[in-house]
């Protein structure tokens, strides 16, 4: 099978499956290959906090020209992935110097599929781009096809709490991968004093209270497969995910009191409310619990503050984290590391992360009292 990330996730997301069973794993960029039942593929899909998305191969053949493409795609027997009263849509993914266009290649499988159909049932499926009940891929690398089932639906990222948004969201999937880079022990006091609409804090409770983070999804994909094993998905969804002896304090700030807003209907939609403490305040006058605890934060990179602001910015967040924050490791992602420097700290650490098409860097800094040791 194949599992999809943000670049940079790959080495975390390989671990997670490694938990929830598979085997044979081998790491791409923003792919991870594994070996798995469909236990696994379900549990990848329900708990995995770093997948944005599970796909199946299911067929294989080689195509020089489209013929030979219509014609591989004829040999699958189509009754098995889908029936005339389901829709479907096909995404084509290409390298490959024999083909040119995506839109085409995807075009030429749905005909195969209409036509197989009609021939045996007089009826075929219909196409439907935008809420499939069965998503194909089909990835042509080489003369290599390979066709795919998209077993999640819609990305993995959107897990079905966060309902409304304030700037420049994090992606689920990344905001629980720097958590997870943290290394937080998820019994220590976290933080996040830029929160905007929540989505660190909230998915470090997910993680500090085990819950998984498909539990709020809608549906997945596979449960629209012939084969869908109900019992098994069944037994998966209501295992027991035992909470912790010790609940951390998570305090998530903003100084927007419409983010901390947002940010409390997300976790109320997460029925997280009660384990997160959401506060309106500048992260200068944040009064943090005494360390040790974990800082993470994404707060804003430059395109939203004035060129002429973003050094004082940064000097005052380097002051506040120097003066209020000892005891604490924080973590702070930012694509601008020119001003990241104005903080006068030296990061311990720096993981090259992507925040969309953004180049980032998750910085480390242990802030030590007193000791300006690790102080520029
Ligand atoms: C990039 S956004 C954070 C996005 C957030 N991680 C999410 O997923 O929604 C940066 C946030 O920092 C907040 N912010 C900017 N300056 C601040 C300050 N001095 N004190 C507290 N919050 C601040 C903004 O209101 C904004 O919500």
């Amino acid at each position: 099978m194949v599992a999809k990330t943000l670049k940079g996730l790959e080495d975390l997301l390989a671990g997670e499956l490694e938990t929830l069973g598979a085997y044979n794993i081998r790491k791409g960029t923003r792919v991870v290959y594994f070996d798995g039942d469909k236990e696994v593929l379900y549990r990848a899909n329900f708990q995995s906090r770093t997948a944005l998305r599970i796909l199946k191969p299911f067929h294989e053949f080689r195509a020089r020209d489209e013929k030979e493409l219509y014609k591989g795609a004829c040999s699958v027997d189509w009754s098995s992935v889908l029936s005339d009263n389901q829709t479907f849509a096909i995404d084509g993914v290409l390298n490959s110097p024999y083909f040119n266009h995506s839109g085409y290649i995807a075009l030429r499988v749905k005909d195969a599929i209409a036509d197989q159909f009609r021939a045996k049932t007089g009826k075929r499926p219909n196409v439907n781009t935008d809420d499939p009940d069965i998503r194909i891929n089909l990835h042509i690398s080489g003369d290599k096809c390979m066709l795919l089932l998209d077993s999640s639906g819609e990305s993995l990222h959107k897990r079905g709490y966060r309902e409304a948004t304030h700037q420049a969201p994090l992606n689920e999937v990344l905001a629980a991968a720097i958590i997870m880079l943290s290394g937080w022990d998820r019994r220590s006091v976290f933080i996040d004093p830029m929160c905007g609409s929540g989505t660190i804090p909230i998915e470090a409770a997910m993680m500090a209270h085990n819950i998984p983070p498909g539990i709020y999804r809608k549906q997945f994909a596979f449960e629209k497969w012939p084969d869908f094993d109900d019992a098994l998905f069944g037994k998966i969804y209501n295992q027991e995910h035992p909470e912790p002896k010790e609940k951390p304090v998570i305090i998530g700030s903003d100084m927007s009191a419409n983010a901390v807003g947002i940010a409390r209907n997300n976790a109320r939609n997460a029925f997280l409310s009660k384990r997160i403490d959401f506060r309106v305040s500048s992260f200068e006058s944040l009064t943090p619990p005494e360390g040790p605890g974990v800082l993470v934060t994404n707060p804003p990179y430059g395109e939203r503050i004035k060129p002429e602001n973003i050094k004082a910015f940064h000097t005052i967040m380097g002051d506040v984290l120097k003066n209020n924050y000892p005891g604490y490791t924080a973590w702070i992602l930012s694509s601008n590391l020119e001003a990241l420097k104005f903080t006068g700290l030296r990061p311990e650490k720096k993981t090259v992360l992507f925040n969309g098409p953004l180049e980032c860097r998750l910085a480390k800094f242990s802030i030590y009292k007193g000791s300006r040791k690790h102080t520029r």
